[in-house]
């Protein structure tokens, strides 16, 4: 059986590019205060911590408190900034659909959200993670532009290169966990911060985790964790920079990953641009991720 044919139980009307629709009426009362809840906690942390394109995203989107958004309505705007969409799937998707959706300017988010109990933490991505987190950034045309890109460079790697550990690294310490430059220090802009309002104070203030200037290769070469928060996190100086960066050629690089050593998410290295050296304490072999995901 496919991994379709299997979805395909659970949501009968799931389409060839695991598309299944968003049924906004179906929402309950009480789906929508969980909205409400996470909504008005992340805009009592935000400003002065999310960096100022994601905010402008959240006005230029209409994103508000009252309702869980209805994707259509939300893609409308969305596209008539930057030609994005957002598009429900059932939850993760397989990498080349997930690539494939990237690359056409579709961003598949998930139409459930959590529990009332799993407010502050959930493992997979719902609703608020991914329309919250990651669409206002998908307003700013260079951020869109990125995310294009590396729907692209996906697609490739996997057709040509064995190198999708290396990219998914890539999209976790940016898309997801991603920090920038600020006059007075760094600013969050990565979706896995932005829809947590704990990884938002502690991406921003503890003393705990790294902060190292962003570095392609290095942040390539590093594993991260999914089951806490992260040990380090790489601040980009723009997004101009980030997109210069990404938008070379990988296949020299891939060929230079594959050979050479891999990072701990814990680690610094010699030749890091450090901004913060995490006080958290080392204990050998703790800091190994359990597994890296999507
Ligand atoms: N430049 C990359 C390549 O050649 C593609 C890419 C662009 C990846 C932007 C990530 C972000 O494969
Ligand atoms: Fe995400």
């Amino acid at each position: 059986m496919t991994e379709l044919e299997a979805l395909r139980r659970d949501y009968p009307d799931i389409a060839a590019d695991f598309t299944i629709p968003q049924r906004w009426e179906s929402y309950s009362e009480r789906e929508h205060a969980t909205w409400r809840a996470l909504f008005e906690q992340q805009c009592q942390v935000l400003p002065g911590r999310a960096c100022r394109e994601f905010l402008a995203g959240i006005a230029k989107l209409d994103l508000a408190p009252d309702r869980i958004p209805d994707f259509e309505r939300l893609s409308d705007l969305l596209e008539a900034q930057t030609g994005w969409r957002v598009v429900a799937v059932p939850s993760l998707v397989p990498d080349d659909v997930f690539f494939d959706h990237l690359a056409a300017r579709r961003f598949p988010a998930g139409r459930f959200i959590r529990r009332p109990d799993e407010i502050d933490y959930i493992e997979e991505p719902d609703v608020f993670h991914d329309v919250f987190g990651h669409v206002p950034m998908l307003a700013h045309p260079m951020f869109a532009d990125y995310m294009q890109a590396y729907g692209k460079g996906g697609q490739r790697a996997l057709a040509e290169f064995g190198a999708l550990k290396n990219l998914a690294r890539l999209y976790w310490y940016t898309v997801e966990f991603g920090l920038i430059r600020a006059p007075e220090g760094w600013h969050i802009y990565g979706s896995g911060i932005v829809s947590s309002r704990a990884e938002s104070l502690y991406a921003v203030e503890s003393p705990s985790p790294n902060r190292i200037g962003f570095d392609l290769e290095r942040v390539m070469r590093t594993e991260y964790r999914i089951d806490d928060f992260q040990e380090s996190y790489f601040v980009i100086d723009s997004f101009e920079g980030l997109l210069a960066e990404t938008y070379k050629d990988f296949a020299a690089l891939y060929a230079k990953l594959a050979q050479g050593p891999t990072y701990r998410p814990g680690d610094i290295v010699t030749a890091d641009r450090v901004l913060t050296r995490g006080t958290h304490s080392y204990k050998p072999g703790s800091h190994l991720p359990r597994s890296e995901g999507q």
